[in-house]
């Protein structure tokens, strides 16, 4: 089959891999007909280089037909339409029946020391090949695969691998009192769905970034928004529309890639370039996170308020301001997003009536053979890029 493999820094590319197998009896294959490319994937593409290998296939917001099923699966047949979530969960474990899937106990990554396994995401998290592929292998086909109907274009449903649980666990994370208000950092797919998802739920949702069509796209569903770039003072810009006080919830959509730390954008370049055994406790360890958007976030919010953290952050020693944070009495919360625990609750608003625009969500298709330029406009924000779907 073709896939979208990494093979080095900024380098990916289309190749021909073995087609994926069943290997255990409740395995299922899946041939993709939808996946996305997701702001996790940039992270791929540049600063998590030192815990790839060239050939990994990238990808983990797939949808599509199931192809074949292992011996022991009942939950799903050949020929059903399932979204497939980017953790590997088994639905069994103390975690999963906590609703925690991002944490589950079965597909921990003890070398690591990480969470659940996640689809095409790197040596943390499992090395398992991914979904921007002609076909993939998913476990648990008894409980990962999300069973949905016929007759909705793939762009309703596909955003429940990652986009929609994942926005959605921000804004319930961020836990909004009636009527109260909401800053979302960073407007990609996943800080504008949150920020669709806050408004929808009657919050006052005030997005922020710097890209002008990532602005705009709220804008025009009447969404109030700041232009980071033309803000001197962000903290003092929200606050003086917030009653001088600040919103009750942030939620940090950025993550580690955000702008204004040059310094340290200089050191994930660096390391970036180091081979695998300097890096990767270099990355771990000594911490080179560019923590801008959190910052910002504790500065922005009320006291007492809640940061709700959905970009993902990597090493340890960046300096916080813990005594802002505790002074402030704000509380944090913050993860992967436990996909399965969200679907009951998402599935009622992907209707015909389509209240958070998923039908129009995506900016751009592309076959799957012009991922590697896709990539790269991605990551440069070219061409209005927001959201990319591959339809292999
Ligand atoms: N928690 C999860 O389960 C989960 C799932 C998916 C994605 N993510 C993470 O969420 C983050 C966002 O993903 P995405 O797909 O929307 O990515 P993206 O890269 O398209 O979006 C990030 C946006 O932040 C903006 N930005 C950069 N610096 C900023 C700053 N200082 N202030 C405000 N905005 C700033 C960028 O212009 C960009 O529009 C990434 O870190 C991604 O890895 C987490
Ligand atoms: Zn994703
Ligand atoms: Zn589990």
């Amino acid at each position: 089959m073709k896939a979208l493999t990494w093979q080095g820094t900024s380098d990916v590319r289309v190749e021909q891999v073995p087609d994926p197998a069943i290997e255990k009896p409740d395995d299922i294959i899946v041939r993709i007909t939808t996946t996305g490319l997701c702001g996790s994937d940039l992270h791929l593409y540049t600063v998590l280089a030192p815990f790839l290998d060239a050939g990994d296939v990238l990808g983990h917001e797939p949808m599509g037909i199931v192809e074949a099923v292992g011996g022991d699966v009942t939950a799903v047949s050949i020929g059903d339409r399932v979204v497939i979530p980017f953790n590997v969960s088994c639905g069994q474990c103390w975690m999963c029946s906590h609703d925690l899937y991002s944490q589950c106990e079965t597909t921990q990554v003890h070398d690591y020391g990480t969470g659940a396994s996640l689809f095409g995401y790197t040596k943390l998290y499992g090395q398992v090949p991914g979904g921007q592929a002609e076909f993939l292998r998913v476990p648990f086909g008894n409980f990962l695969p999300i069973k949905v109907p016929e007759g909705p274009p793939d762009d309703r449903f596909v955003f429940l691998s990652d986009v929609l649980p994942t926005a959605w666990q921000g804004v319930r994370y961020a836990d909004v009192p009636p009527g109260g208000s909401l800053v979302v950092l960073g407007l990609g797919p996943i800080g504008d769905m949150a920020a669709r998802i806050g408004s929808h739920l009657g919050q006052r949702v005030i997005g922020v970034d710097l890209v002008p069509e990532r602005l705009g796209r709220l804008r025009s569903r009447g969404i109030e928004v700041l232009d980071l770039s033309a803000e001197d003072d962000l903290a003092g810009a929200v606050r003086e529309i917030t009653d001088g006080r600040g919103p009750d919830a942030v939620i940090d959509a950025v993550g580690m890639e955000a702008h204004g730390s040059p310094v340290a954008g200089l050191a994930h370049k660096f390391t970036g370039l180091l081979p695998d055994k300097l890096a990767q406790p270099l990355m771990q360890n000594v911490g080179i996170s560019k923590l801008a958007a959190l910052r910002a976030a504790i500065d922005i919010v009320r006291r007492g308020g809640t940061i709700s953290i959905s970009g993902v952050y990597g090493g340890a020693a960046d300096p916080l301001p813990t005594m802002q944070l505790f002074d402030k009495q704000i509380q944090v919360r913050q993860g992967q997003a436990n996909v399965k625990a969200w679907i009951d609750e998402l599935l009622p608003l992907l209707g015909d009536d389509d209240p958070l625009g998923v039908d129009s969500f995506a900016t751009h298709h592309l076959p799957l053979s012009e991922a590697p330029t896709a990539y790269e406009q991605f990551q440069k924000k070219e061409d209005g890029m927001v959201k990319v779907l591959f339809n292999p």
